[in-house]
């Protein structure tokens, strides 16, 4: 047998990709028309972000986009997940669009085709116009049609190169930590995690906010669908709020589903199914939202993947006889090189996250829309970033997603979170999650020891 013959490969057209975001990585808030996001307010309010950090410079990518396919490309990146700032092609959320700013994302498609890399084009990564928080933002019902005439003229626009489109990047997380803030057990401590526009809003308030965000969602994979009837790939990236059995039993593992699916009954369950579970409408009363069956239909619309953003459990479960049919166990995970205060060091997640998903939703294919870490990124004397934690993340990582593709669940690619370190949002610039190391007083790119390891997998196509 040849050394490395054996190396756990992946199956043909797997898409080795990473991921950015728009507001994280662009900077240039003010150029070419672009008008104000909800994340350019609140950025500027005093105390809401670490060491007063902001996106005004972030990674000066929309001036360095094409050097940045360059670093990607000679990092064997197979597929990048981007995001378009809405802001920049509506200004104010609706009316006519800003030429200037489709010019922006069809010149980066342009130059990804031309390294080789197949784009994902994300349409709502959190960066929200201000002219519809000043209407009432996601409270509003009109924010979920606005966005649909924005995924409309994208798909004209764009869809012409762009063959796979997100919707909306991990509704459950805009929605709570954006709407009322939200708590997490990590490490025996509580971390506490908003986001813009950082209301605090009751929780029906909150349920109808998620309707709205479901409904954008349907909305938009119907205007898509009627502009351009084929050749589109379309669905959301969601965050999969995953109960991990936390040892593998029948009886565990089915509580594991019960629970998969009650933390995701507000997202992923109806827009995969079209309905509210009654358990859910029944738990919150009065404070269900409110909706229409002509509602449901849309946000039921067929999709052709389904993506998800997997980093943590959401807790381990254990079987239990009560109603709830799950018990969540308590844990004190550490591991001490973790760079974000929520995240635990449990890649096991990454196969219960898509086999959970699978069993439940049956979707026809599903990508790993983010997973990755922040480590300790020291730059050595001689200027070299050598992040073993994070190859060893990695490797932990695809294991686990090669595990749940070996038992025939169909996950067609894994984007690592993230490209390029960036603006954390609240967690500002010191928390660094990118293959590429950025010095963010010169913008000097350094590609990382795990974007070599990157390019070695992706080139065989296996967990090297
Ligand atoms: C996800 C976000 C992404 C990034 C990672 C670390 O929740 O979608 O923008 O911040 O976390």
């Amino acid at each position: 047998m040849t050394p490395g013959s054996t190396l756990p490969t992946f199956p043909e057209q797997f898409y080795w990709g990473v991921a950015t975001a728009a507001y994280q990585i662009e900077g240039s808030p003010d150029a070419d028309g672009k008008g104000k996001s909800i994340w350019d307010t609140y950025a500027h309010i005093p105390g809401k972000m670490k060491n007063g950090d902001t996106g005004d410079v972030a990674i000066d990518h929309y001036r360095r986009y094409k050097d940045d396919v360059i670093v990607m490309r000679n990092m064997g990146v197979k597929a990048y997940r981007f995001s378009i700032s809405w802001p920049r092609i509506f200004p104010n959320g609706i009316g006519e669009p800003n030429p200037k700013g489709v010019d922006f994302y069809s010149r980066l498609v342009d130059e990804l085709l031309k390294a080789g890399i197949e784009p994902f084009a994300t349409l709502y990564h959190w960066d929200l116009p201000q002219a519809l928080q000043d209407k009432g933002g996601w409270q509003s019902r009109d924010t979920a049609q606005a966005f649909a005439d924005y995924a409309s003229l994208i798909a004209e626009r764009l869809g012409d190169r762009v063959k796979h489109f997100v919707t909306l990047n991990e509704l459950q997380n805009f929605v709570d930590m954006g709407h009322r803030g939200t708590t997490l057990q990590v490490q025996g401590k509580e971390v506490r995690i908003k986001l813009a526009p950082g209301l605090q809003l009751s929780p029906g308030q909150v349920n109808q906010v998620a309707h709205h965000a479901v409904l954008a969602h349907g909305l938009a994979v119907q205007a898509m669908r009627a502009k351009r009837p084929s050749g589109l790939q379309i669905g959301p990236a969601d965050a999969l709020f995953t109960g991990v059995p936390v040892v593998d039993t029948p009886e565990n593992v089915r509580a594991a589903e019960i629970a998969t699916r009650t933390y995701n009954e507000r997202f992923l369950d109806v827009m995969l199914t079209g309905r509210y579970s009654d358990a859910y409408l029944q738990a919150a009363g009065p404070a269900a939202p409110k909706f229409t069956d002509a509602d449901l239909r849309a946000i039921g619309s067929p999709l052709d993947f389904v993506g998800v953003n997997i980093y943590i459990p959401k807790s381990y479960v254990e079987a239990s006889d009560d109603a709830k049919g799950f018990r969540e166990v308590p844990t004190s995970l550490s591991h001490p090189k973790m760079g974000s205060p929520w995240h635990s060091f449990s890649p096991e997640v990454l196969y219960w996250g898509p086999r959970l998903l699978n069993s439940l939703w049956k979707p026809k294919a599903i990508y790993i829309t983010e997973s990755g870490c922040a480590a300790d990124d020291a730059v050595t004397p001689d200027g070299r970033v050598l992040d073993t934690d994070r190859v060893m993340y990695l490797r932990a990582v695809m294991s686990n997603l090669h595990r749940a593709i070996s038992e025939g669940v169909p996950v067609k690619g894994n984007f690592v979170w993230s490209a390029f370190d960036n603006l954390e949002w609240t967690g500002g610039y010191g928390t660094r999650f990118g293959l590429v190391h950025v010095d963010f007083k010169t913008q000097k790119r350094t590609p990382k020891l795990s974007a070599a390891w990157f390019r070695e997998a992706s080139r065989r196509n296996a967990i090297v």
